[in-house]
């Protein structure tokens, strides 16, 4: 049984595609329309989808039953059950390859690069993810302090996981700041920068690893923190003024080679 067997079943129904992310994807990738893109760790294939919908065939490999059985089937989508570290592909049977928000779940980083770069015949690599640097500046952490270990000792640092794909492709990674949208729609751990009621939402936290890897106690003792806060304006008092910005930059970068 994978991690998202276990949290991730009501996965679609909270973390849908986001256009602005989906957009900012498709501006990076180089390939041509009507080549093949592969989609690791593509979840319920929120963003495989939105390939689709623009002309690529995407192959879309994920371990997770749960997350493959709520994809909507699309014809342009091969779907396939592997993990990135050991992928039943051909060599140069992709162009390109996208890793949405996944890449800190793959065991083996390096054996992973080195088997996405035969896959795509050293083509394109994106990897959209998280700088663990920038983690001890997001409000969340004063609720649930251990986030912070967690995300540093999960996410690659953004020159490491440059460094990986430089090594792997042989070619210079550029690196792009994503700031979120107030009102993403994919609800990732950030999601609620601006929006923190959104965390008290169990459907919402459902969603999110970081929350499913924390112990019950911290969660209930950040809950109520964080309820108290928004109820007597200390929360609006510390961090109101982002509740007026229009976007913020939390730490999400691409990550990519040419
Ligand atoms: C946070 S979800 C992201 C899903 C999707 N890319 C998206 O953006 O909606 C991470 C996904 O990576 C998958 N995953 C975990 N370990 C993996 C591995 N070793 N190889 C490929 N995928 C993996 C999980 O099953 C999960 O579906």
């Amino acid at each position: 049984m994978t991690l998202y067997d276990a949290i991730g079943r009501n996965y679609s129904q909270t973390r849908k595609r986001d256009p602005r992310i989906a957009v900012n994807l498709l501006e990076i990738l180089q390939s041509s329309q009507g080549s093949t893109i592969v989609d690791i760790g593509a979840g319920t294939g929120s963003y495989a989808t939105f390939l689709a919908e623009h002309g690529y065939r995407v192959i879309a490999v994920e371990p997770s039953s749960i997350m493959r059985e709520q994809a909507i089937a699309h014809p342009a989508i091969q779907w396939v059950d592997a993990r990135a570290e050991n992928l039943p592909l051909p060599s140069s049977s992709a162009g390109a390859a996208i890793i949405m928000l996944a890449f800190h779940h793959f065991q083996d980083y390096s054996k992973a690069l080195e088997e996405i770069n035969r896959v795509t015949g050293n083509g394109q690599i994106i990897v959209f993810t998280y700088d663990p640097s920038a983690i001890a500046d997001f409000w969340l952490t004063k609720y649930f302090p251990s986030f912070t270990e967690d995300v540093r000792s999960t996410f690659l640092p953004i020159s490491n996981l440059v460094s990986e794909l430089e090594a792997v492709t042989g070619k210079t990674a550029k690196i792009t700041d994503f700031p979120l949208p107030y009102d993403l729609s994919d609800s990732f751990a950030a999601v609620g920068w601006g929006r923190p009621e959104v965390y008290l939402n169990s459907k919402i936290r459902n969603g999110i690893s970081s929350f499913a890897k924390l112990e019950a106690t911290e969660l209930d003792r950040g809950l109520s923190c964080l309820k108290e806060d928004l109820e007597s304006g200390v929360w609006e008092r510390e961090f109101g003024y982002l509740r007026k910005q229009q976007q913020y930059d939390v730490g999400y970068r691409f990550v990519y080679s040419s």
